[in-house]
């Protein structure tokens, strides 16, 4: 019998292709519909190999249903969805895609630094709905990013290539993570900071930290004070590493001036939540790394690890 994947959502047919002559792959129906909790339990009890989204809880209860599992590929750098002590204890190998979304998440973090520096989804709003009545002297007038300065929480490979934007802007970056960047410090002149210092120096704030135990609420009502009245936060890694009701009361009080968010604690971001109200908070759903390039890239080191994995070799990009 051949070994068993499934896979959360209809991928590729250029990937998957070679998996199904050498494998018995399942996949679930749809691109954009989440496999229901009971369709994943069901399936993973046959299944050697797990290919899951970032929106795919993979926990305990879903390793308990899985006997023969072996690898679990998560399409994602981020692995906060997994239960990585759980796969531990039961021998399951967790990959994930590291590297190939790099620039293309950068260039979303970019984006959406500017979109919300200079209020861009609102002024297209605005054209669209009629409202754009006169070119006016202070309309829609937003931060200047140019000759800013940046403060990255969490200078990974993705913080490097923001930055590295940042300095074709002329900005000053400022950076806070858990251990020093010596040869980008050296090389591009980051400047390292404790996280309270860059808070309150800084312009723009980028969260990027992986979300784990220690980075939950690690923005919060105290941090948000920090900040100046005209900075802007952005965020393009999880929702729950900012604190979603006090980034809504600073915003509110005015006490940041605006902010840009890929990712939310629940997603998609219920159309009722409070931050939807205002009309300084830009959003996207969950895009850092949607480019055709990348999530094709993605797919690919899943596929090879799932495969090296089903044929008994090492993988790449282990997380356990
Ligand atoms: C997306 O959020 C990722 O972690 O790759």
């Amino acid at each position: 019998m051949k070994p068993r994947i499934f896979i959360t959502r209809i991928l590729d047919e250029q990937v998957v292709k070679p998996l199904q002559e050498r494998f018995d792959v399942r996949m679930w129906e749809s691109t954009d519909v989440k496999v229901p909790r009971e369709v994943l339990l069901e399936e993973v009890a046959e299944a050697d190999a797990l290919w899951c989204v970032t929106a795919d809880s993979i926990d305990s209860e879903v390793f308990a249903a899985a006997p023969k599992l072996k690898i679990v590929a998560n399409m994602a750098v981020g692995y906060n969805n997994i239960d990585l002590e759980a796969a531990k204890e039961r021998g399951v190998i967790v990959t994930n895609t590291p590297g190939v979304l790099t620039e293309t998440t950068a260039d979303l973090a970019f984006g959406l630094l500017l979109a919300t520096a200079r209020r861009m989804m609102e002024a297209e709003n605005d054209v669209r709905t009629g409202n754009w009545t006169s070119w006016a002297p202070m309309g829609y007038t937003g931060m200047d990013v140019g000759g800013a300065t940046l403060g990255i929480v969490g200078m990974g490979r993705i913080g490097e290539a923001v930055a590295r934007r940042a300095k074709g802007f002329n900005m000053r970056v400022l950076y806070h993570n858990r251990s020093r960047k010596m040869d980008a410090e050296v090389e591009h002149g980051f400047e390292y900071v404790e996280l309270d210092t860059l808070l309150k120096e800084v312009d723009f704030v980028l969260i990027l930290t992986p979300y784990t135990p220690e980075t939950v609420g690690l923005i919060g009502e105290r941090e948000l004070g920090l900040m100046k009245k005209t900075a802007v936060l952005i965020n393009v890694a999880r929702g729950g590493i900012v604190d979603e009701v006090a980034l809504y009361n600073a915003l509110q009080a005015g006490d940041i001036w605006a902010a840009g968010l890929d990712v939310f604690e629940t997603e998609p971001v219920p159309l009722d939540h409070p931050l939807l109200t205002l009309p300084n908070v830009t959003v996207l759903p969950h895009i850092g790394s949607a480019s055709v390039k990348a999530r094709l890239g993605m797919m690919t080191l899943n596929a090879q690890a799932i495969t090296a994995v089903l044929e008994g070799r090492e993988p790449e990009n282990r997380v356990v």
